[in-house]
Order: C-alpha cells, then sequence, then structure tokens
C-alpha cells in the first residue's frame, strides 16, 4: 500500500544481481568442491535455485548474504516439474547437470508470462555439444555417456540464457568451445569469472565470441556477485517520477550506460562518479522520444516497464518499441487505471504524459512490470494498492524497505489486513542500509566526502523546493 507523492530522498545501495546469482548457482552444480557466493541477494527465485540445488544433493548454507554451495555430493539429474516451473530460469541448471552428470531430465520451464520464452536455442547448442536429446511427454532427457566435447556455436539470437548454459557446459567439455553471437551483458562475464575462479578457461565473456577451452575438473571458489543493474535502474526511475535527488552506490555505473542519456534526455541531472550515480529530478519531466529495448550494451528490456511508468508523467508524447520480447507490456492495462494515457500496438507503446497520476488499486502483472506499479503508486496522488506483490519479491529484495529509507510511505500489507512485521531474521535487509527495523525510514548518510559533495550539490540544485512538497501537482 502506498501513500503517493512523496519525494524520494537519500542515498542507497541495492542487492547483488539476481541474473547473475542464478546461473552462478547453477554453475556451482559444475564444480566439484565448495563454492563460497557473496552479495547474493534474498529473493524467491534465488531460494527456488537454492531448492534445485538441494533436490540435485548438493548441500546448500546461507548466512545473510551469502551462500554456500557443497556440491560434492551431488548424485540427482532431474529437476522436478515444479521446481522448474517456478522460474524460468531453472533452465540454466541444464548445461551444469549435463556437464557434470553426463545426463539431464527436466521439463520446459516457467516463469514471468512474457511471451512465448521457448528453449530452442538452449536445446540446440547442448546437443551440438554432443548431448542427445529424448522428449517424453512433458519431459525432455538428455544423455552425453561419453561427456560432452567443444564445438563452435552461433546463436541466432544472443540469449542471455543460452549463452549462460554454453558457458557453463562448455567449461569441462572435452576440448574447445568458440561461441558467437553470444550475449554481451555484464552477468556473462561475472558467470565466467565465477568459473575461472574455479579453474575454467574462459576467454572473451562479454564480448561477442567466447572461447572456452574445457578442463576436467572444477573445484570450488570464493567469489562475489556484481550488483544489480536492473533494480539500481528502477531506484533512480522512482527518484525521477517524485522530483527526488538520490544516489545508488557500490554500483558499476557502466552498467547503466543506456540508461543515463534516457534519464537527461527527460530533464534528470546525473552525477555519475566511481561506483555511485546521483540523480536531481525536475519539477516535471520531459518525453523522451523514442526508446528501443535491445541486447547489451542497449536499453534493457528489464527496464521498459519501470520507464513507462516514468514516462506517463513526463510532458509530451514518449514511444517505447521493445525489441527482446514478444508480449511485454501487460503493465500498460494497469498503468490506465492510474489515468495515464498509454496505447500499445504490436511491440510499440506509446505513452502520452499526463499532469498527474490517481491512486487506484491495481494487480502486479510480472515481475518488472509490477514494479512499474509501485512508481506509479509514488507519484500518484493518494493511496494506491499492488496486489500479487509475489512477482516483485523475485527480483527486489525487501523494496518496501528501500523505498522507506528514501522517504516513500509504502508498506507491505498481509491478505488478513495487518501490516507485516519485518525484522532481520525473517525479511531480506537492503544491504548497507540501517537495520531491518524501523529506523529504516532514515536516509542513509553519505560514506565519504566527495560523495557528500555530490548529495550537497544534488540538494542544493532543489533548494527551493521542500521535500514534503506534492510531487507533480499540475
Ligand atoms: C534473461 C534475463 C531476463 C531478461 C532477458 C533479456 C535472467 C535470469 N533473466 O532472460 O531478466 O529479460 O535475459 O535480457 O538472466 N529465445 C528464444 N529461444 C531460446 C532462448 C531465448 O527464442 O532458446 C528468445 C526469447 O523468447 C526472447 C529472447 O530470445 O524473446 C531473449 O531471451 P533470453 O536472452 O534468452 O532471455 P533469458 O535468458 O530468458
Amino acid at each position: 500500500m502506498i501513500r503517493g507523492q512523496k519525494r524520494l530522498n537519500g542515498e542507497i545501495e541495492v542487492h547483488g544481481s539476481k541474473n547473475s546469482a542464478l546461473p552462478i548457482l547453477a554453475a556451482s552444480a559444475l564444480v566439484n568442491g565448495v563454492s563460497e557466493i557473496h552479495n547474493c541477494p534474498r529473493l524467491s527465485d534465488v531460494d527456488a535455485a537454492i531448492r534445485i540445488l538441494e533436490h540435485l544433493g548438493c548441500k546448500v548454507a546461507r548466512d545473510g548474504h551469502t551462500v554456500t554451495v557443497d556440491s560434492t555430493s551431488m548424485h540427482a539429474f532431474d529437476i522436478p516439474d515444479d521446481l522448474m516451473r517456478e522460474m524460468r530460469s531453472s533452465v540454466v541448471f541444464l548445461g551444469a547437470i549435463l556437464g557434470r552428470t553426463g545426463q539431464a531430465r527436466l521439463s520446459t520451464p516457467g516463469g514471468c508470462e512474457i511471451g512465448l520464452r521457448p528453449i530452442d536455442l538452449h536445446i540446440s547448442a547442448m546437443e551440438q555439444l554432443g548431448a542427445v536429446l529424448t522428449e517424453g511427454a512433458s519431459r525432455l532427457t538428455f544423455t552425453a555417456p561419453q561427456g560432452l566435447t567443444g564445438a563452435r556455436i552461433t546463436l541466432t539470437f544472443p540469449s542471455v540464457g543460452a549463452t549462460e548454459n554454453i558457458i557453463i557446459a562448455a567449461a569441462t567439455a572435452k576440448g574447445r568451445t568458440v561461441l558467437t553471437n553470444a550475449a554481451r551483458e555484464p552477468e556473462i562475464s561475472d558467470l565466467a569469472d565465477f568459473l575461472n575462479g574455479c579453474g575454467a578457461h574462459i576467454h572473451g565473456a562479454g564480448d561477442s565470441t567466447v572461447t572456452i577451452d574445457g578442463t576436467p575438473h572444477l573445484t570450488g571458489t570464493t567469489h562475489t556477485v556484481i550488483p544489480d543493474r536492473i533494480a539500481a535502474s528502477t531506484y533512480l526511475l522512482a527518484a525521477a517520477m517524485t522530483q527526488g535527488r538520490i544516489c545508488v552506490r557500490e554500483i558499476v555505473p557502466a552498467h547503466l550506460g543506456a540508461l543515463l542519456p534516457v534519464l537527461t534526455e527527460s530533464g534528470c541531472d546525473i552525477t555519475v562518479s566511481g561506483r555511485w550515480i546521483c540523480l536531481s529530478a525536475p519539477p516535471r519531466l520531459r518525453r523522451v522520444k523514442m526508446t528501443r529495448t535491445m541486447p547489451y550494451p542497449g536499453f534493457p528490456t528489464d527496464v521498459q516497464a519501470p520507464l513507462s511508468a516514468m514516462l506517463t508523467i513526463a510532458d509530451g508524447t514518449s514511444v517505447i518499441v521493445e525489441n527482446i520480447f514478444e508480449s511485454r507490456y501487460k503493465h500498460a492495462a494497469e498503468l490506465l487505471r492510474f489515468g495515464a494515457k498509454i496505447s500499445v500496438e504490436g511491440r510499440m507503446e506509446v505513452i502520452e504524459g499526463v499532469p498527474y497520476l490517481t491512486g487506484t488499486q491495481t494487480v502486479a502483472p510480472d515481475l518488472r512490470g509490477g514494479f512499474a506499479l509501485i512508481l506509479a503508486g509514488l507519484a500518484a496522488r493518494g493511496e494506491t494498492t499492488v496486489r500479487g506483490v509475489e512477482h516483485i519479491d523475485r527480483g527486489y529484495e525487501a523494496p518496501e524497505l528501500i523505498l522507506q529509507s528514501l522517504g516513500a510511505d509504502v508498506k507491505r500489507i498481509m491478505e488478513n489486513g495487518t501490516a507485516e512485521q519485518r525484522n532481520s531474521e525473517s525479511a531480506a535487509a537492503p544491504q548497507g542500509s540501517a537495520p531491518t527495523d524501523e529506523s529504516h525510514a532514515v536516509a542513509v548518510t553519505p560514506v565519504d566526502e566527495s560523495h557528500a559533495d555530490a548529495v550537497a550539490a544534488a540538494d542544493e540544485s532543489h533548494a527551493d523546493t521542500s521535500a514534503d512538497t506534492p510531487a507533480h501537482d499540475a
């Protein structure tokens, strides 16, 4: 439940990347040893990955944001249907299980309903590495009794998940694999860094050609997951929508390279340095003429829904073209409830900015689309309820606590109507912030002098406005 029009102000750290943590957890099943994974976000998708590891026979221990996986006792080679359904990323276990055991059995994966999301590229790649596929009713069984063999593989589309599966499977295959038209997302490099730490020989991850020289024995390692660029982008957009000024620290600004020009075009003032980005929003956002989602380093499809929310209150008409998924505008219908003016035709979304949104009752259609509704609620006049928050918990750690720490009036309501009590045992804590209790309502102070200067500069540029002034009043 959100009472909107509170200006977001302060400084946050975001959690580790969901899209890095999931393939790294999967890859921990490939190695024969103990992997210690730091900065692992506390998300329901990560819980699902841990359940798969445990089903496979790995011993998993969690301590705060550190997950330790001991895969020496791994014995199973199947993923039960219910675990596959929990998230689409379960398919990234395919390469790890096959590489480790020479066989794998799974069904088609679940996850957000954002289009068809086939896995043909994953299947074809495993076949090129020497696996034989047998299809049952709804189960796929892969066998490679002699183990996998390196191959030259060209992806027809730079699929993130297929690139990860190939890198993982090829890491212990016989000989060399050369992958062309690979995805270049930062999460791919993070996965390769983890595997190289385990003794793999992967070169070129993050470029479109990746070479993997297979090595039979990988051992565990210690690895720290990169910060979540999608969560960082989402919170910057939240500040932009509320005439806010925030700094997001301990991130890799280059990973947000495609978002920053969009924010600048909308009239936000952006300061970037070292490991942080500060944003200071204008009194009224401007339209962003055209945004096209593309594979990295293009504009991320995962930020498309949050950006749509922001553009609903920008002055003028904005256009977004979604090039990655064919059906990723489910949030549009929900945003209409706030009084937004949006039309969708095929892959194109046209957003005519309105002076203000009005709070409403709404339902999260999926993970990123769900957070887009929270953004709308933060900017809207009056009260908003977003149901179906379990979608959002898949990818954002304790979002209400982070938003509260920035001054938002938002709380998580249980289905019986009570506000959920969160404490450090039962809930994920935003990293680098105050403990998970009421003190989260207090903005975190800057960590160093240069940072303090940036916050002060941002403060000055807003000296004419008060933190409680309603945002986007017409
Ligand atoms: C990953 C991210 C997801 C992000 C997406 C695109 C994770 C856990 N998830 O998902 O958040 O939105 O990248 O940046 O990292 N495709 C096929 N056949 C395949 C595989 C993919 O046609 O075998 C198509 C998909 O349907 C989609 C496009 O390729 O249209 C991109 O998918 P892909 O890059 O594979 O996304 P994911 O790895 O599923």
